[in-house]
């Protein structure tokens, strides 16, 4: 019997149904955060409390006598590679130097006994970071992946490597990616002063607890979408901006600038806040937008006494702060609010709304937000 089939018209393709409902990969991407993190921790620890890496193929005893860690990386993934520095020295007190993967291989590296390299890729196949594990390895490392991508370049050229559970990222601006490496290089941090007994075992317990709280804090930031959008609305004109932040708030304040400059298109620098009055302070004038990270206490005093000197060169100051911070409000002309977390994991948090202002600065400016000009996903050349 003859069927007769009538063609169908759907007004969606398959990268919209991809999106999920969501108009591009970007908010998408955002809106999984929360589960980034979950995924990237999910049993990572043991019942009696030993954090462990099934993936990661090295002995404890290596991993214990580790004299120096070196981290190379690009773009977001070199910035996840700065907080790492951070929590690595305070946790498992072993030196940490960061390293721009495409330096890193021309500049005649040392490479001594007892030397990890941590390579740092969301897709495991930026050709930088693998010349650079490359050369590391030549020169006798041991190397460690950061990957999301299972069986990359990366991942298999390399002695081991800790999976980034975030799935796949699609937009070309980092987002999701960025929370779960933070995850898990703080993870390994907490690890490798385990191995050192660096850390007494009740404070390691307490600081998994708070990354485990990260996922939770996000979804907070993520239900302030609509404040962010409101102050991006108010600085749609501004063509100039400062990203300022210590500690571990300055990598986050890089990562901002980054966000903002690839999807907008607009001028944006991120600086250790500390570094403003060795030069950069010269270019504030009233125009100026200084997005600065504060939510760290232990900082606060001096982020305030730095935002007074460009709120008294006129620029307009956006500032990241907790949701307790009542004294902010008298200096800054918008607050961006995020819960307060444990300093240390505040980058997965205070980058959030960062990564929303951007999203709302290049909607708001009519940019292609998951392909923006002249760059790609992946760079495989040089
Ligand atoms: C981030 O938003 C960028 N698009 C870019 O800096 C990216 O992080 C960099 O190219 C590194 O990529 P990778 O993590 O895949 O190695």
């Amino acid at each position: 019997m003859p069927v007769h089939l009538h063609p169908l018209s759907v007004d969606w393709d398959l990268e919209t149904a991809e999106k999920g409902g969501y108009d591009d990969f970007m908010t998408k991407e955002i809106n999984e955060q929360p589960d980034a993190i979950r995924s990237t921790l999910l049993d990572r620890r043991r019942r009696d409390g030993t954090i462990t890496f099934d993936e990661l193929r090295i002995s404890d005893e290596e991993l214990r006598d580790v004299k120096r860690v070196v981290i190379v990386a690009a773009g977001t993934s070199h910035h996840a590679g700065l907080v790492a520095k951070y929590a690595i020295e305070r946790w498992a007190r072993v030196s940490v130097e960061v390293d721009i993967a495409s330096e890193y291989r021309y500049r005649d590296p040392i490479v001594e006994i007892g030397t990890l390299v941590i390579g740092i890729s969301q897709s495991g196949e930026t050709i930088d970071t693998i010349q650079a594990i490359r050369e590391a390895k030549r020169r006798g490392a041991r190397v460690v992946a950061v990957t999301n991508i299972v069986e990359s370049s990366l991942a298999r050229e390399s002695d081991a490597v800790i999976y980034t559970r975030a799935g796949l990222e699609v937009s070309v601006a980092s987002t999701k990616v960025f929370l779960a490496q933070v995850a898990a290089l703080e993870l390994l941090a907490l690890r490798l002063a385990q191995l050192r007994d660096t850390v007494p075992a009740s404070d390691v317990d307490a600081h998994f607890l708070g990354l485990n709280a990260v996922a939770a804090q996000v979804a907070t930031v993520l239900t302030r979408r609509s404040s962010v959008e409101d102050v991006a609305k108010q600085l749609l004109g501004a063509r100039d901006f400062f990203f300022l932040g210590r500690h571990v708030g300055f990598p986050t304040a890089l990562e901002g600038a980054l966000k903002l400059k690839e999807l907008s298109y607009l001028h944006a620098e991120g600086y250790p806040a500390g570094e403003l009055k060795h030069g950069p302070l010269a270019l504030i004038e009233p125009g100026v937008v200084v997005v600065a990270v504060v939510t760290d206490p232990a900082m606060h005093e001096k982020m305030l006494s730095n935002l007074a000197e460009v709120k008294a060169r006129g620029a307009t100051v956006v500032a990241v702060a907790t949701d307790d911070d009542e004294s902010i409000a008298a200096i800054a002309d918008y607050v961006l609010r995020v819960p307060a977390t444990e300093p240390m994991f505040s980058p997965m948090v205070d980058v959030v709304p960062l990564q929303l202002f951007a999203y709302a600065m290049a909607r708001g400016l009519g940019r292609n937000i998951d392909r923006p000009r002249n760059l790609a996903k992946t760079v495989t050349v040089e």
